[in-house]
């Protein structure tokens, strides 16, 4: 009898132990996992491959359309090419030697050949139908959707567009045109 009770204690103790050690390995998921994406998030800047800036570019007066030519033609606008840059950089060398080195990541990438991975932020989801081509021909202006791109160094990548930004547009415009911008079809293939 005793030595069965004494089973039954020992029995509740490993299980307390066994919580114990659940709880601990829980907590240092949760902290892991909630760490993670923090320190993901404030290296967006630093993630690209250069140090490009779109405001020394649009002071300049580089058209955006001149880099993202695509835009006004298809569906995505494009990021533009080692080669387009190479157009420029190639002869253009700015003084700062700060700037300089950056300008030097871009000859780097051309002699070997390799591209610059820019990573991209303004992104739709895969279920969403997107053209830059019928926008861009009814003179809605990039910073009607994207913000004033041309005066930052980087353009915000926490910014998101969404379907009542989109939708609150396509109610606005003539009335012979609403039936098919409101339809879902149209943005959802
Ligand atoms: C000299 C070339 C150049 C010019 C001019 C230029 N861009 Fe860009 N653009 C880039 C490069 C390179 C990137 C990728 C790096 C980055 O995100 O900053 C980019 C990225 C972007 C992005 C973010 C794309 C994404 O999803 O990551 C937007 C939006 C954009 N440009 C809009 C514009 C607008 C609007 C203008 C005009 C005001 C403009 N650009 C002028 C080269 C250019
Ligand atoms: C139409 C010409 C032109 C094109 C195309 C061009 N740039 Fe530039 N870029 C310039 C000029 C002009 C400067 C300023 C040089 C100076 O400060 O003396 C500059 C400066 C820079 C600098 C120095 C840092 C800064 O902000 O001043 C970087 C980095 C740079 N460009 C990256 C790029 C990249 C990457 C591309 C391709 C996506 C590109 N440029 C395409 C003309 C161009
Ligand atoms: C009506 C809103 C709207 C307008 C106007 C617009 N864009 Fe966009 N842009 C978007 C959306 C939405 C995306 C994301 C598309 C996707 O993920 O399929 C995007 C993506 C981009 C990208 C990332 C690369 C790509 O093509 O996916 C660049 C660069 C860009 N736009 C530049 C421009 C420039 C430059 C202009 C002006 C000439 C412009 N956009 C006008 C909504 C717009
Ligand atoms: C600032 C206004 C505005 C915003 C924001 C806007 N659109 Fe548009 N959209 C238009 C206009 C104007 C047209 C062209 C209408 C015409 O002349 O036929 C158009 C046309 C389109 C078309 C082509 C329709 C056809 O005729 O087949 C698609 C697809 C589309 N938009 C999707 C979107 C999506 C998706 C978004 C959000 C990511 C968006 N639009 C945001 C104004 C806007
Ligand atoms: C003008 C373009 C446009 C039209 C028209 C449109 N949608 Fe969307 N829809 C979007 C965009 C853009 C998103 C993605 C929003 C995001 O990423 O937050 C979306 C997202 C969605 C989602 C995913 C849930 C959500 O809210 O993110 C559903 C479901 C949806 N749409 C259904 C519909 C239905 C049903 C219709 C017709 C009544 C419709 N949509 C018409 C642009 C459109």
């Amino acid at each position: 009898m005793g030595f069965r009770r004494a089973g039954v204690i020992a029995h509740g103790r490993s299980r307390w132990l066994w919580v114990a050690l659940i709880a601990a390995l829980f907590l240092t998921l949760v902290m892991v996992v909630y760490a993670a994406p923090r320190h993901a998030q404030d290296t967006t800047a630093s993630a690209q491959p250069v140090a490009f800036s779109h405001k020394t570019h649009t002071d300049k007066g580089i058209d955006c359309l001149y880099c993202h030519s695509n835009a006004s033609r298809g569906q995505v606008a494009s990021i533009p090419s080692v080669e387009k840059c190479m157009g420029c950089h190639q002869v253009v060398t700015p003084q700062d030697p700060r700037a300089k080195a950056e300008v030097e990541k871009i000859r780097d990438a051309w002699a070997r050949g390799v591209p610059l991975r820019w990573e991209k932020k303004f992104d739709q989801p895969d279920f969403v139908y997107f053209s830059h081509g019928p926008h861009i021909r009814a003179h809605i202006q990039c910073e009607d959707c994207h913000g004033d791109v041309g005066s930052q160094d980087m353009p915000k990548a926490d910014y998101h567009i969404t379907m009542g930004f989109c939708l609150n547009c396509h109610l606005d415009q003539s009335p012979d045109k609403v039936a098919k911008l409101r339809d879902c079809a149209t943005c959802h293939k």
